[in-house]
């Protein structure tokens, strides 16, 4: 039977509940990037003030190459979520990604909650967002393009999440046809199409076949930070020692292996999952990420400081990154990525 719309709404405000605190975070797992050091380089001669974040997305300048995650609409609560990100990010000039626009495919009550953003953000990178197993039923490709015009978005995320689908009670692990449908999308559409995982990360084997069919950008959503196989245990008071908990490929992982295929394919790399810190974001970009994004981290901040908290973690972790850079003797992000970093066994 078809889901409601107020049983989605309530999954919405569990998942934003459950978010704002560290149950959900994975347990034996981490993002890997504790592997690594930076090399170290004491003759550096970068200056500080000469070194600029400035990046293109998609056509557009932004100020930092750092996308707030794809998070939430639907619901009241997630309005004016929206509406203190959409502030935020307008502020900092960076992209944002809205939550899941499945509600406003059953009813158009909810777009407010997402063309809030766009209101409040009228040049950024905005990025739409919807699920695989959404994209794989024939009737909703064509309604794809109102989801885009709906928020001025600049280009479309499919989600991937086959752990949660499988985990959530009233989910729906139900795939066949995808890859067919996302070739369908990508040619229909009038934006590019992105693809996010949401916490189990995307191996190399899978984005070469995303690539292979047109997809532009990959979010590698990785393992060590939220784990929605936890928030969905959570929401339905199952096992917690359950081993698929910790299920996913880590960030650094992904990150490693997909940016071999920057040799061959033309894409954006999005480094995401357990970004937490300015020095785990360094390490993203010397992996090969073009840009890196967090979610929870940011929900967190601004449930806790508000908009000016999330401006303030933003500009705070780009500082550090000048610090890093700077260390480094590297003159620019892309120069993390000239072997500035070692693999910790390698340090002795
Ligand atoms: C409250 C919340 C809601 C989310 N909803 C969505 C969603 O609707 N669509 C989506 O693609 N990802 C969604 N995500 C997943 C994030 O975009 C991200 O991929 C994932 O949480 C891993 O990043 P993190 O470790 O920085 O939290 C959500 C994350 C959070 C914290």
């Amino acid at each position: 039977m078809p889901e409601k719309i107020n049983e989605i709404s309530q999954r919405k405000n569990e998942h934003l509940k459950l978010c704002l605190t560290d149950k959900v975070s994975f347990k034996d797992k981490s993002n890997g990037f504790e592997n690594y050091e930076f090399k170290h380089y004491a003759i550096t001669e970068v200056k500080r003030d000469s070194i600029s974040f400035e990046s293109d997305f998609l056509g557009k300048k932004v100020s930092y190459p750092f996308i707030i995650s794809c998070m939430t609409g639907g619901t009241e609560k997630s309005e004016e979520i929206n509406s203190r990100l959409s502030i935020a990010a307008h502020k900092l000039n960076i992209p944002l990604g809205v939550g899941s626009q499945r509600i406003a495919l059953k009813s158009l009550e909810s777009k407010n909650t997402y063309k809030v953003i766009r209101k409040n953000a009228p040049n950024i990178p905005i990025l739409g967002n919807i699920g695989a197993s959404e994209l794989a039923k024939k009737e909703n490709l064509n309604k794809i393009q109102s989801l885009v015009d709906m928020i001025g978005a600049d280009a479309m995320v499919v989600h991937l999440n086959p752990l949660q689908e499988l985990l959530q009670g009233e989910g729906n692990p139900e795939f066949t046809g995808f890859l067919k449908y996302m070739e369908k999308l990508i040619k229909k559409i009038s934006v590019p199409v992105i693809v996010k995982e949401v916490g189990a990360g995307i191996s190399k084997e899978a984005a070469l076949k995303l690539l292979e069919i047109g997809v532009r950008g990959i979010d590698v959503a990785g393992a060590g930070g939220t784990s929605w196989a936890g928030v969905e245990i959570l929401r339905n008071k199952g096992d917690q020692k359950s081993l698929f908990w910790d299920w996913g490929l880590p960030t650094s992982y992904c990150l490693r292996k997909i940016s071999k295929l920057k040799k061959k394919y033309n894409f954006i790399l999005i480094g995401s999952g357990g970004i937490s810190n300015a020095f785990d974001s360094a390490k993203a970009f010397a992996l090969g990420a073009d840009f890196t994004a967090s979610a929870r981290t940011i929900l967190m901040r601004l449930n806790k400081d508000d908009i000016d908290g999330v401006i303030k973690l933003v500009t705070e972790w780009f500082d550090i990154l000048s610090k890093i850079l700077f260390l480094t003797g590297s003159g620019s992000i892309m120069e993390l990525g000239k072997g500035k970093l070692i693999r910790k066994d390698k340090l002795c």
